[in-house]
């Protein structure tokens, strides 16, 4: 296992929920950490609250542009976790979908990541890791939101693509149960209940625990093209 002290570490998605939770574990491993999203006044306040020297940077992953300039502005580095998500990308039923609003939903978790990834290419360390992130409603689709899971298995996908095409540089994915980030916390007790009452650890996760999947995934040097699961064994249920 490499060690993470003195790594630089980039969080796109650090300015709440499991990014920042990934954030604060990497620092607190001794890394050296620099966050991204795309609200200047948050990502700034993340910063601050991470303290140790991180620095955090406004970028928007639905634009090309904002990206390369957030890779630029960082330079070299050794790993880069993607956290970044828009919520009320539900797409809905299918007799109901409207196409062209639908391909917009992608901008955020597929074009996003891939425009991060096609940036962070040209700066990272060929020891270096990516780390995407997706759900487990790609493995346990619900009525209603086909096209949900559909976009949840584009991460996985494109985690395993990127591993050939990137390779040395590791890439991999974090599958998501239900996680206590800031956004769920709103959903209430009776929600998070029945989403997790018949799971074989029947409660959500931490942001904590989500985030140790992306420090062994940071720090795993024979590992690449790997999607794990942090979901409280729901994909035994
Ligand atoms: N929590 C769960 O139970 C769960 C389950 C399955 C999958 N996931 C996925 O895991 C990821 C993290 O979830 P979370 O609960 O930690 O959510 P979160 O707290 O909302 O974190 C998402 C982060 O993405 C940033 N972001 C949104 N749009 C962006 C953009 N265009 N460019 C750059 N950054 C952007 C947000 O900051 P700004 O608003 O400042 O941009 C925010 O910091 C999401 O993709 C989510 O879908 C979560």
């Amino acid at each position: 296992m490499a060690t993470l002290d003195g790594a630089r570490v980039l969080v796109i998605g650090g300015a709440s929920g499991v990014g920042f939770a990934v954030a604060a574990a990497a620092s607190a491993a001794g890394a050296e950490v620099v966050v991204g999203s795309s609200q200047t006044a948050r990502i700034e306040a993340a910063a601050q609250k991470l303290g140790r020297g991180a620095v955090g940077r406004t970028v928007d992953v639905k634009d090309e542009a904002s990206v390369e300039a957030f890779f630029e502005a960082a330079g070299a580095f050794d790993h880069l976790a993607f956290t970044a998500g828009d919520w009320g990308h539900m797409f809905g039923p299918t007799r109901d979908l409207d196409i062209d609003a639908s391909k917009a939903r992608l901008e955020v978790r597929l074009w996003g990541a891939a425009r991060a990834a096609k940036h962070a290419i040209r700066r990272i360390a060929p020891h270096g890791s990516i780390t995407l992130t997706g759900g487990m409603l790609a493995h346990r689709p619900m009525p209603g939101a086909p096209l949900t899971t559909a976009s949840a298995h584009t991460t996985e996908g494109l985690a395993m693509g990127l591993a050939r095409d990137l390779a040395p540089v590791r890439v991999n994915a974090v599958c998501l149960g239900l996680i206590l980030s800031e956004q769920v916390q709103t959903m209430g007790e009776a929600v998070l209940k029945g989403f997790t009452a018949n799971l074989p650890l029947p409660r959500a996760g931490t942001v904590e625990e989500a985030a140790e999947a992306y420090l062994y995934l940071m720090r795993a040097t024979y590992v690449t093209g790997q999607i794990v699961r942090v979901d409280g064994g729901g994909s035994l249920v």
